[in-house]
């Protein structure tokens, strides 16, 4: 519900437990979801969470964009730990594929905006889901079927590829050969998972399994919600879910959001609470806000509880997941933005152009903090009252009842609320 990394692979490595599929069913390598277990930690990029649960079947669907080199490191990774995927990993034959040039036009466009510059991750996500819209010069996880006819793919699109980079760039040329012999790689390690994973899901449904769909990246980074060109290239909101893995909203009895106890960003574009001061960074330091991908440090400010409510409402959200309450500990007040002052005007409807965004003025209700450490608490009720008047003013404002609190990073650290 905000711009990224609210908590996603621990709540989902959580909720995995009770299901049978997880499915990841947009975005790509640009996503960094942490999952902690005792003192193992894993950071999944592609893999969806529910992967460090053998007990769950993991399917990456249509809608992402799939760097394979990044998935096998995953899978071989995992597999060093203990954790084989054979047998439950399912990947569709639709979802495209994320291959070197799309890197390096990231990277090209990224160093060619100069001060201008989205702030990707440099993963190749935004060229790839060009190339997936424009269509003629797509490739998809079918396409390694056949590799006599996937290198000839690749040598017309490589040939173009190079003319423009090069004529707009002056960039070196990609070698067609050396990126072939790496898809012969990828079609031996990924060839036995791909499948048709729209078909797998409406048969898991009928069978009644429990299936749990993990977003990545947040709301605010929707490509056609968010604030465009500060935003990912994929609708990462929930409302990528039906078309990013073929099952309907309507089928799902759950939409849980997640959230922050605070609101961090990381790259460029309007961030209305952002406080670039003692405040974000004691927020920084205390909740370790360093991206999980990238490692740049984040952004870090008040909660803004109109951009939470416009999520919510964007992404048919009926439950919350707070995250992060424990990193608000020891702050003597705490701030949660409730209306914005947009040309003179207050308004509690979140604005999605960039320049509305970045011009709005924010108005602040004002808290007691609480001084306890929480990482230790288990039950809902035995939170301060400080803490429960928190989250309870979000509430009021986003209209959402929150009935998970995270309190620590592990597994063991989510308190479940029946509301
Ligand atoms: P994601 O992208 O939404 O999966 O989130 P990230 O993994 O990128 O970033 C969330 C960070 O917060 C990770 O380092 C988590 O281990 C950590 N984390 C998650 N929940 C909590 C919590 O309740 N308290 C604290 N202190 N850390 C948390
Ligand atoms: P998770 O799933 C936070 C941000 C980038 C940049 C913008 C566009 O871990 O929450 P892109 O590489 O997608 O073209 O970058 O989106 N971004 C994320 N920020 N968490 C993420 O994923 C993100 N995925 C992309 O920083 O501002
Ligand atoms: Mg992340």
């Amino acid at each position: 519900m905000q711009w990224g990394d609210e908590g996603k692979g621990k709540v989902v490595d959580i909720l995995a437990e009770k299901s049978d599929l997880v499915v990841r069913f947009g975005g790509g390598a640009n996503a960094g979801h942490t999952v902690i277990i005792g003192d193992q930690k894993f950071a999944l990029h592609i893999m969806p969470s529910g992967a460090v649960r053998p007990s769950a079947a993991c399917v990456i669907s249509n809608g992402v964009v799939l760097d394979p080199e990044i998935l096998i490191g995953e899978i071989e990774g995992l597999a060093g730990r203990d954790i084989s995927m054979d047998g439950r990993l399912y990947i569709s034959e639709n979802a495209h594929v994320v291959l070197d040039y799309h890197k390096m036009e990231d990277q090209l466009r990224e160093n060619a905006l100069g001060k201008n510059k989205i702030g990707t991750t440099i993963r190749g996500i935004g060229p790839c889901y060009a190339d997936k819209v424009g269509r003629s010069y797509a490739v998809r996880m079918a396409d390694f079927r056949n590799m006599d006819a996937l290198a000839e793919r690749i040598r017309k699109i490589v040939d173009y590829k190079n003319k423009v980079f090069g004529a707009v760039y002056n960039a070196e040329p990609i070698d067609a050969d050396a990126l072939i012999e790496k898809c012969k790689v990828y079609r031996e390690k990924l060839a036995g998972f791909v499948c048709n994973t729209t078909r797998l899901l409406h048969e898991a449904m009928e069978g009644g399994k429990n299936i749990l769909f993990e977003g990545a990246q947040g709301a605010l980074l929707d490509l056609d919600h968010g604030t465009i060109p500060f935003v990912t290239s994929s609708n990462c909101s929930a409302l990528g879910m039906g078309p990013g893995c073929g099952v309907p909203n309507q089928k799902v009895d759950r939409f849980i959001g997640l959230v922050k106890a605070y609101t961090t960003r990381v790259g460029a574009g309007p961030f209305p609470t952002e406080q670039d001061n003692e405040v974000g960074d004691i927020i920084r330091e205390k909740g370790h806000e360093y991206g999980t991908t990238t490692g740049r440090p984040r952004r870090c400010g008040w909660f803004d509880a109109v951009a939470a409510k416009y999520a919510a409402s964007v992404g048919g959200i009926n439950e919350i997941a707070m995250m992060h309450l424990d990193t608000l500990a020891g702050m003597k007040e705490l701030k949660i933005c409730k209306a914005y002052k947009l040309n003179g005007e207050e308004t509690d409807f979140f604005p999605s152009d960039a320049d509305e965004l970045s011009s709005v003025e924010c108005l602040y209700d004002t808290l007691d903090g609480w001084d306890e450490d929480l990482s230790g608490v288990t039950r809902y009720d035995d939170l301060p009252e400080n803490t429960k008047n928190y989250v309870r003013r979000v509430e009021e404002i986003v209209k959402v009842p929150v009935t998970i609190v995270g309190v620590g990073p592990k597994r063991s650290q989510a308190i479940f609320r029946n509301v």
